[in-house]
């Protein structure tokens, strides 16, 4: 029996106005966003524990809880990462209970961006679509272009031009179209948005992003219920236009709604930005209901290099109410903690995971972050795409003769030499 689409439609989020289902973001009376609504009563009679464990370990054994008719058509495979419990990082952080969601190793591009793109790419069929596109920091880019090549779809991604190499690379691979923008983000982000109406096209952050926006709520999802179906008292996320961090947080409100879990979440949510581009963590910090968009963001953290996000206000309510906190981290911070986490768990994070486990790092000294309660980090994106930011930081190894006097040398030396 197909599984229908338990969604009924698009919410304001400042009005509540409820619209159809349709390639719309913004509410029409108040430019308010739109976010996917569902019959949670449904949901709650439809699913439990049980049926989700004997579906395949992907992000669509929640698909109830996601807004596509019937199977997903793109990016079926995505999700079901590993949360690593990561004792080493906690021993050098010096706390008792710390967990990794490594989405580091999310199929197929490497990145949490697989889980909003399967869900966009999936509904923009649904819709009929047959161009979709992006405006991205890199990892979205990577993951539209992957997964519209898998489902036969024509890909135009618009990137800022200073971009890593790897990030252009990996998505001019897959033959879409990249258009390279002399601009910010936020810049590229505005000409998307007239490229999207003036064409007809889905961009998948753009007019389809009340569902995109949706697939990052597995993310949450997967947390819990490897928790063995609860929720962890603190987590640690990357915010670029801020939608991952409310997500998660509104994954672990609906498994209360529909009976999942019975204990209502008391998780303190915390934000993380590198301070080269922090409109968010300036925002909780300073205690100011908006953000203050940043024009010309400078950090190596180039995938969360969103100026003016368009979720800022509320990722920073969000964090707020929760009892949680924001703070900012410095480039050669993010450069060795990219390296303590390598070094610790051997997981190899991207600049945004740098950014995470820097800023807990913060916390926890700070007293923000309590050394005796469970905290989850969430590690977003891979490291084999942002190795620009490491090369100068880490040595080359010393070459040798291939003769075992020259390894005898080598090993007399002092040992740092051998990194
Ligand atoms: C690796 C990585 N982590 C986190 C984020 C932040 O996601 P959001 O824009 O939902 O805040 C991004 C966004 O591009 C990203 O690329
Ligand atoms: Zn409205």
């Amino acid at each position: 029996m197909p599984i229908s689409d338990f969604s009924t439609g698009l919410r304001c989020r400042l009005c509540d106005k409820l619209y159809a289902k349709q390639a719309l973001n913004f509410c029409k009376d108040d430019f308010g966003p739109l976010e996917v609504d569902y019959d949670y009563e449904a949901i709650s009679r439809h699913i439990t524990r049980s049926k989700i464990e004997h579906r395949p370990r992907t992000m669509w054994r929640y698909r109830e809880l996601l807004p596509i008719e019937g199977e997903a058509t793109v990016g079926s495979q995505v999700g079901g990462t590993p949360l690593v419990r990561a004792d080493r990082l906690a021993d050098a952080l010096g706390v008792q209970r710390l967990w990794i969601k490594n989405d580091a190793v999310n199929f197929p591009t490497l990145s949490f961006k697989d889980r909003v793109v399967s869900v966009a790419l999936s509904k923009a069929r649904e819709l009929g679509f047959k161009t979709v596109g992006c405006a991205s920091t890199g990892n979205l880019a990577n993951s539209v272009a992957a997964n519209a090549a898998a489902a036969g779809l024509e890909a135009y991604i618009f990137v800022p031009s200073d971009l890593e190499r790897s990030k252009i690379l990996g998505t001019s691979v897959y033959g879409a179209k990249v258009v390279a923008v002399n601009g910010t983000y936020d810049e590229v982000n505005r000409l998307c948005t007239q490229v999207a109406f003036k064409y007809g096209w889905g961009f998948v952050n753009i007019n389809l992003r009340p569902f995109y926006a949706e697939g990052s709520k597995s993310y949450g999802f997967e947390i819990a219920e490897d928790l063995g179906w609860r929720f962890p008292q603190h987590v640690v996320a990357p915010m670029a236009g801020g939608a991952l961090i409310g997500k998660i947080y509104k994954a672990f409100n609906e498994m209360v709604k529909v009976g999942l879990v019975q204990t209502p979440v008391k998780t303190k949510m915390y934000g993380a930005q590198a301070t080269g581009c922090n409109p968010i963590t300036d925002a909780v910090k300073s205690n100011r209901e908006r953000h203050k968009p940043i024009r010309k963001p400078n950090t190596i953290c180039k995938s969360l290099a969103i100026g003016d996000p368009a979720d800022g206000f509320f990722a920073a309510k969000l964090i707020r109410e929760t009892g949680g906190w924001a703070e900012d981290v410095q480039d050669h911070e993010i450069v060795d903690a990219i390296q303590l986490l390598a070094r610790t768990e051997g997981i190899f994070a991207e600049t945004a995971g740098g950014v995470v486990v820097a800023v807990t790092k913060k916390l926890i000294d700070q007293g923000k972050l309590p050394r005796d309660e469970e905290i989850v980090i969430c590690i977003t994106g891979n490291g084999l795409k942002t190795q620009d930011a490491l090369y100068e930081a880490i040595e080359s190894p010393i070459a040798i003769a291939p003769k075992l006097e020259a390894f005898d040398a080598l090993l007399d030396q002092p040992q740092e030499v051998l990194v």
